[in-house]
């Protein structure tokens, strides 16, 4: 069974979606831990509700990223923890959180990557005007957004989606998309090869 430790910054909507995986029976996993820099997350009070442990963690009162990463390890450590899922957490993670969890750390950004990394993907597609975007779910390494890629899925944008309506389109499949990719690695089907100068992830067919 995996054992997940989950960093929110925000609502917790992808949160909830692991969470409800979880309880129907769909994904063999375990929250043990959410975590949110921000006291007030509307995501932590969710999941506190369901029963899920919570911490909240200031980045404000480390005085370095490197400190407030190694304060996130620590916790995350200390409940057993092995795999991290980024479900809208809004800060870049350091070395120093990678190297506690090498490969193990997957995030999930609304936009087809290596299109519109960083803030706000939705006002970045509405912004280009493409007509297709989507949301990726990949291993976090030590760029922005750049990290190999699990999974990926495509969403239209239509004539007149202002940045919210594109983005309540998108949620509904990112749901979808980090719960099946969270399948993944539970039944231990990634695998990370070397490909040229840049790592990728492989997917293990069905034995
Ligand atoms: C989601 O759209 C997620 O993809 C995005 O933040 C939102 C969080 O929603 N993440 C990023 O933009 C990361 N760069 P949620 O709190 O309801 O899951």
């Amino acid at each position: 069974m995996l054992e997940l430790g989950v960093l929110i910054s925000g609502r917790g909507s992808n949160l909830m979606a692991i969470l409800d995986a979880i309880d129907a029976g769909t994904l063999d996993a375990r929250v043990r831990l959410v975590i949110s820099n921000k006291k007030k997350a509307a995501g932590l009070a969710k999941a506190a509700e369901r029963g899920i442990p919570t911490l909240a963690i200031s980045h404000r009162e480390h005085p370095t990223r490197e400190a407030f990463d190694a304060a996130l390890v620590a916790a995350l450590r200390e409940v057993g923890v092995d795999w991290v899922v980024l479900a809208g957490f809004m800060r870049i993670v350091t070395p120093v959180f990678l190297q506690a969890f090498p490969n193990r750390v997957v995030n999930i950004h609304p936009s087809l990557l290596p299109a519109f990394p960083g803030v706000d993907a939705q006002a970045q597609a509405v912004a280009y005007g493409v007509k297709v975007t989507g949301c990726t779910v990949h291993l976090v390494n030590e760029g922005v957004d750049t990290g190999p890629i699990i999974a990926q899925s495509t969403v239209p944008v239509e004539e007149g989606d202002d940045r919210d309506a594109l983005a309540d389109r998108l949620i509904v499949e990112e749901h979808r998309l980090l719960v099946e990719a969270l399948g993944l690695v539970a039944a231990g089907r990634l695998e990370v090869v070397e490909h040229g100068a840049r790592a990728r992830v492989a997917i293990r067919p069905l034995p």
